[in-house]
């Protein structure tokens, strides 16, 4: 990763999963520390990142006045959308929010780990919440970057674990296909946007590099494990209802399910080139995701 310019850059979520690999990056590409800007809710968790010259701050996009003082100075603000998926409109409200503070600020430039699809039609309940966020950027007077993500395929080496037990993986998502993508490339995307000094409006859809079925997962939890797993298409109440026998709670089971109607729709089948014209490197491959976590495919079975 190539780094230009000298921005202030400022990561929310610092302490997440996706966050702290993005300031990881940052540091990596030798991105001055001084230039670095880590927002969380938990600073403690975060020495290692000020014990290297990087000002960690207290935000909670919940309290207004943390986040005007956590942002003074940044001029380019990677917001990564917050984890409370519950009540109606309550992530929504929390972007919104950050959105404005970033302004109020001073942050010229804004950049946002949006959804592929991100449009009030899509079968997915989290992504008016993504939507409304991108609209929120546009009325606003700062620039924007949505980085539209695809699937994490690390999200499938769970599901794959289970299916490789049972011999079995259950999906509503018919014979459509999602262009899954790591995390890690996504973390890329998002280190090589926010320190690139691009100042005026654009979206980019982050996928993987091809886009697998259902059938496809199957195949190849088969070929890692060396046990038979069938692909075992259902309708999506079948789904959900099996989802809540199974513990989960109804509003979840939805959620989860309409990650796989929109799956079937083809909302996540589009393949895109951004992770390797962004970072220079071809995105992660399924296969090669589940190859690095063969144990962890395995260890369900073993217990
Ligand atoms: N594309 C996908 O398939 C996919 C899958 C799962 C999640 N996501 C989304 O991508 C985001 C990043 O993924 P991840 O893997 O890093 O998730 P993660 O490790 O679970 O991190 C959750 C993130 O939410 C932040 N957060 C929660 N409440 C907040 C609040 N009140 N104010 C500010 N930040 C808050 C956390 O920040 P601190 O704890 O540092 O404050 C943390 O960065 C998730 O939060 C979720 O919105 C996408």
């Amino acid at each position: 990763m190539s780094v230009k310019g000298n921005s202030t850059l400022l990561v929310t979520g610092a302490s997440g999963q996706l966050g702290s690999r993005v300031v990881e990056l940052l540091l990596e590409a030798q991105v001055e520390p001084g230039r670095i800007i880590a927002a969380t809710r938990t600073p403690e968790k975060l020495d290692r990142f000020s014990q290297q010259g990087i000002s960690v701050r207290y935000a909670s996009f919940d309290d207004h006045d943390s986040m005007l003082k956590a942002f003074a100075g940044a001029d380019r603000l990677l917001l990564i959308s917050t984890d409370t998926v519950g009540a109606a409109d309550y992530r929504l409200n929390q972007h919104r929010g950050a959105v404005k503070a970033a302004e109020e600020a001073g942050v010229k430039h804004i950049l946002y780990t949006s959804i592929v699809e991100a449009t009030p039609t899509s079968a997915v309940i989290l992504t008016a919440d993504h939507y409304g966020t991108e609209q929120a950027m546009a009325e606003s007077k700062m620039g924007y970057t949505a980085l539209r993500n695809n699937i994490y395929a690390d999200l499938q080496v769970f599901s794959l674990a289970r299916a490789i037990q049972m011999g079995q993986l259950f999906s509503a998502a018919g014979e459509g296909k999602a262009a899954y993508v790591t995390r890690e490339d996504c973390a890329r995307v998002a280190a090589v946007t926010l320190a690139d000094e691009f100042e005026g409006r654009r979206k980019f859809d982050v996928t993987g590099p091809e886009a697998l079925s259902q059938a496809d997962l199957a195949a190849l939890a088969s070929q890692i494990s060396g046990k038979p797993v069938s692909y075992i298409p259902l309708p999506v109440e079948a789904l959900i209802e099996g989802m809540v026998s199974a513990g989960l709670p109804r509003p979840a089971a939805e959620v989860y399910a309409s990650f796989d109607v929109a799956i079937a729709r083809g909302e996540f089948s589009k393949v895109s080139n951004t992770v390797e014209s962004l970072t220079g490197r071809p995105p992660i491959r399924m296969a090669d995701l589940l190859a690095a976590h063969r144990e962890q495919l395995l260890g369900v079975t073993a217990g």
